[in-house]
């Protein structure tokens, strides 16, 4: 089968792109609004860009070119926190993904518990044991029509780590305690599957 991306529609190409890209890694990103509401959404266009500084990347969609709350917010403050999603909060987080108006706090309806980040303005929340307390490094808008953009890629430097004690040992993260998910296409999800390594050639 040969596809021209160009003779499909945004959805179709969705489907291609989130159905081959996988799986996929989910970022739980708090922000904060100009009124002081934190702001929790999920997101799977997530990765490193580099460890030198540390920096990663979020990729969030416009809608009809309207920005998401996530991204109005982080241009505004340019601040966010960063939470590894797992099997133990992603029920959780799933909650959040709700469509809610920017003065409802997606963070109460999921009943998640927020605490203080130590270099950023912006609350992290407890139930996740991994959080990358970040400041925006850039904020690039991409694609969509020349009328309306598709998507803020925001790209931030990691100025703080937490890290669970109970994952992290002489500086690595154990796979198996973290416990990460990652996102497949439409609703579903897959675990942490068989681990086997390679050795790389000198
Ligand atoms: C697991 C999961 C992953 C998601 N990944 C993305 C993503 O990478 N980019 C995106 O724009 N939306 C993604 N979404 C949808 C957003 O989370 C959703 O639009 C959310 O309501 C945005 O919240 P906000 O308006 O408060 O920023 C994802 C949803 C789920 C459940």
């Amino acid at each position: 089968m040969n596809i021209n991306p160009q003779d499909l529609t945004e959805r179709e190409n969705y489907k291609l792109l989130t159905g081959s890209i996988i799986p996929r890694p989910i970022a739980f990103v708090t922000s904060i609004s100009d009124d002081g509401v934190v702001n929790g959404a999920p997101f799977s266009f997530f990765n490193i860009v580099s460890s030198n500084p540390p920096m990663i990347s979020v990729s969030v969609q416009r809608k009809s070119g309207v920005m998401k709350d996530t991204a109005r917010n982080i241009a505004a403050n340019k601040q966010f926190v960063v939470h590894i999603v797992n099997e133990q909060n992603v029920a959780k987080v799933n909650e959040t993904a709700a469509n809610l108006p920017p003065d409802e706090s997606e963070i109460d309806r999921a009943q998640f518990t927020l605490i203080d980040s130590t270099k950023v303005n912006v609350p992290g929340v407890v139930e996740a044991k991994v959080r990358f307390e970040c400041e925006l490094e850039q904020m690039i808008v991409l694609g969509g029509t020349e009328e309306q953009a598709g998507c803020d890629f925001i790209i931030g430097r990691v100025k703080h780590y937490f890290i669970d004690d109970a994952i992290y040992n002489e500086g690595k993260i154990d796979a198996l305690e973290l416990a990460a998910v990652s996102r497949l296409a439409g609703n579903s999800y897959a675990k942490i599957g068989d681990l086997f390594e390679i050795e790389r050639p000198e």
